[in-house]
């Protein structure tokens, strides 16, 4: 028999092999098995602007606030169409230098929402930068801090081409007459966070969601209005896609984003053009910025949906549409 308590031998020579065998198990090899890692095709490298963001996001400490990393459980589904996969950080795992290892961005922490896919989920460069200067001149209750220092307050008279000024309004600044611009941390950051999109598997994914447990008696009886309206939520899809931009008051931001209250666009009895500003994105008018185009995220019914929903909120009073309507329009669009 071992005897560990009379020899010190024994004793150490135990808890080494136990150590050995436990960290091979927890370390070790999974650190051979990651080796194995390849990226996904279609994924690409990061480009330096955006790897220089990625070094501003781990400066910044993104990660205190926001994961990348869609777990395999169903209330994840909003942040990507799979589970994550160790391929999906193929890329950002190369190591800072040569002293530091590049850091892991699945998080641990999510106040703020999921970042995997945040690039496919909101491309507009201008809404990222002045998200980043002040989150609460586009989301009125964020709790996000404000990145100031990312941005320079330039005099107006001396702003050039290759100056990237942000709408900001006036009482923000020091200086009335000053512009904000965004430095290339601010610019690069916003690069690397447009890069974000989750790439597809190929062939029939091997991972998947597990289902949350059914609601009990949801599913049957029910509201009783089925048939009353067969189009989506209209309401909850325009705060969930356009309010970031426009406002759940349909008031939009001065400068950046129109107000779709009043708006011709909207109150049109044609409703061609509306749709098509959803499907196609819009970029008209040089005192806005512009908004990207929808028509691959949303479907027809769900286009109608948030069309009648600003047809008929804010003081708006136009004619409803269906998703048949949208449908004619997206096809004449292909043409
Ligand atoms: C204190 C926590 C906190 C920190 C730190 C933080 N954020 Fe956020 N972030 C939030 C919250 C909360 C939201 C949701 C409200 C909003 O959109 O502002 C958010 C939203 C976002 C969004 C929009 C996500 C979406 O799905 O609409 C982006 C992009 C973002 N943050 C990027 C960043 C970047 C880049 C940094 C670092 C420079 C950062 N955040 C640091 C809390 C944080
Ligand atoms: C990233 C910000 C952003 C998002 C998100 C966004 N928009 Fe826009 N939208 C804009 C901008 C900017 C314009 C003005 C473009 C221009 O005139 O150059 C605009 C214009 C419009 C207009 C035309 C209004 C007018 O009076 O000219 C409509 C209608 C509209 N958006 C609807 C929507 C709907 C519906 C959604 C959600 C599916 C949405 N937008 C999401 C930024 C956004």
């Amino acid at each position: 028999m071992l005897n560990l308590s009379k020899s010190h031998k024994n004793l150490v020579l135990t808890s080494f092999w136990g150590y050995l065998i436990l960290s091979s198990f927890v370390s070790i090899i999974p650190a051979i098995q990651m080796q194995n890692v390849k990226p996904l095709p279609g994924q690409k490298d990061l480009t330096v602007e955006e790897r220089d963001g990625l070094h501003t996001f781990v400066a910044e400490d993104c990660m205190a606030c926001h994961t990348m990393q869609v777990r395999n459980i169903e209330m994840d589904k909003m942040w990507g169409s799979r589970p994550s996969i160790p391929s999906d950080y193929y890329y950002t795992k190369k190591r800072i230098d040569i002293w530091r290892q590049s850091p892991s961005f699945l998080g641990s922490e999510r106040t703020g929402p999921d970042l995997t896919n945040i690039g496919a989920r909101q491309p507009s460069d201008d809404w990222h930068l002045i998200h980043l200067y002040n989150p609460r001149l586009v989301v009125k209750e964020s709790v996000m801090p404000s990145y100031k220092w990312l941005f320079a307050e330039k005099d107006s008279t001396k702003i050039t081409d290759k100056d990237v000024v942000i709408k900001v309004p006036a009482e923000q600044l020091k200086d009335k007459k000053n512009k904000v611009v965004a430095t290339n941390k601010a610019l690069h950051l916003v690069a690397f966070l447009k890069s974000l999109k989750q790439p597809e598997l190929p062939g029939a994914p091997n991972v998947t969601f597990i289902p949350a447990k059914p609601k009990p008696a949801a599913a049957a009886g029910g509201g009783g209005d089925a048939g009353a309206s067969a189009l989506p939520d209209g309401e909850k899809l325009f705060m969930n896609t356009c309010a970031v931009c426009h406002q759940a008051d349909g008031k939009g931001i001065p400068g950046a984003f129109p107000p779709l209250a009043g708006s011709s666009v909207v109150n049109d009895e044609n409703f061609r053009k509306q749709a098509s500003v959803i499907i196609l994105g819009y970029d008209a008018r040089p005192e806005y910025s512009a908004m990207p185009p929808f028509g691959d995220q949303l479907s027809d019914e769900e286009v109608a949906a948030i069309m009648n929903h600003e047809r008929t909120s804010w003081g708006n009073n136009a004619k409803t549409v269906t998703a048949e309507d949208v449908k004619s329009v997206r096809d004449s669009l292909k043409k």
